[in-house]
């Protein structure tokens, strides 16, 4: 049993696999357990090394009932607790077992991620509900008689209902683009027409907030691979915001550059650049800017029609285009988004 066979199968297993006797003794280890129990693990008794009731539990039901046990082991080592799922499987040679730990924290990480969104989504969307129920009722009884107060109602029941729809399509995009970030866009894609044409569709929202487009190296070629949807996409969330949180009658400022090496990309780039003259943004915001629904003052993101996925939306089509998205800002003086794509 414990023959050179065994041994070879056990060290071409990718997971940490311990082979004990019906005594509990460890027989037998591979690399991945001997790294995560130690070297001095040969020889122990398995109850004493691995110490959790669940799991000594599922080893019972191995070596005495002869049958698969499975519990959670829990191991805490310098970089802190890991889950793995344990199992317990009965060798009838030796009245033994094989025990066995896959590594569940990377699933569990991202079971917890997706829980977190799903009740972000209940939340955000429950606002606007509860607003619009609110209005109805209104409408219903005290405005019933109020002509006045009944546009003032309807408008703002029509400026929910539009941000709702809003979220539900930014949800569609984000899942669309998420999808897809994996496959490297093939397209060979203009930059400079992508901003040209993003801005041609701003002009109503420009013109709405008194803002101007001061555009440097839009009107020559600026060559990527791309996905031109999508940059136009990541433009138009950009720019909005630079409109939104840049203030009134200011200037947005939209530069494209070619860089000759990137440091963080290591190669030829064009760099976009959307600058606003606004306040700008506290640095502790910077870090956590593009995570789903972050946004620095809820109620000012809620009035101006905000969903909080349009940076989160801008930082997967920059990932998907291979490429990287830099922050900057100073108080007092604005913001600046740039977008820096690999030349090819
Ligand atoms: N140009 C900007 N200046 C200042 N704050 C900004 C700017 N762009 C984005 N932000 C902040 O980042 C947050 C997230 O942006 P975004 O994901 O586009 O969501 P939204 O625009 O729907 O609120 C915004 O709520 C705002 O607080
Ligand atoms: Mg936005």
């Amino acid at each position: 049993m414990e023959g050179e066979l065994t041994r070879d199968i056990l060290m071409g297993l990718p997971l940490p696999v311990l082979l004990i006797d019906s005594s509990y003794s460890v027989l037998a280890l591979n690399d991945p357990a001997r790294e995560l129990f130690g070297a001095e693990a040969q020889g122990m008794n398995a109850v004493t090394l691995l110490r959790q009731a669940a799991v000594l539990a599922a080893m019972d039901a191995a070596i005495r009932d002869g049958q698969d046990g499975n519990a959670r082991f829990i191991h805490s080592g310098i970089s802190g607790e890991i889950t793995y799922m344990f199992r317990a499987h009965p060798v009838a040679s030796n009245g033994g077992a094989v025990l066995s730990f896959e590594d569940r924290s990377l699933f569990e990480d991202s079971e917890l991620i997706r829980r977190d969104f799903i009740a972000n989504i209940s939340h955000e969307l429950r606002t606007p509900l509860t607003s619009l129920r609110g209005f109805i009722e209104t409408l219903r009884t005290t405005a019933r008689d109020d002509p006045e107060a009944r546009e003032r109602f309807l408008q703002i029941m029509e400026d929910e209902a539009q941000r709702m729809s809003r979220m539900v399509a930014d949800l569609l995009s984000l899942s669309r683009v998420e999808a897809d970030e994996r496959v490297r866009p093939r397209d060979e894609v203009d930059l400079a027409a992508v901003l040209r044409s993003a801005i041609a569709t701003l002009e109503g929202k420009l013109k709405n907030a008194n803002v101007k487009i001061a555009a440097t190296g839009i009107n020559d070629e600026a060559l990527v691979p791309g996905d031109r949807d999508q940059l136009i996409q990541l433009f138009l969330n950009l720019i909005e915001n630079a409109i939104k949180y840049g203030g009134s009658d200011r200037t947005i400022h939209v530069e494209v550059q070619k860089v000759p090496r990137d440091p963080t990309l290591r190669k030829a780039a064009w760099r976009v650049d959307v600058r606003d003259e606004g306040e700008g943004i506290d640095p502790i915001h910077l870090p956590r800017l593009t995570e789903r629904f972050y946004r620095i003052d809820d109620d000012r993101s809620r009035q101006k029609g905000g969903t909080g996925l349009g940076l989160a939306i801008v930082k997967h089509i920059v990932n998907r285009h291979r490429g990287r998205l830099k922050i900057t800002s100073e108080q007092g003086i604005g913001s600046c988004f740039s977008s820096i794509f690999p030349a090819e």
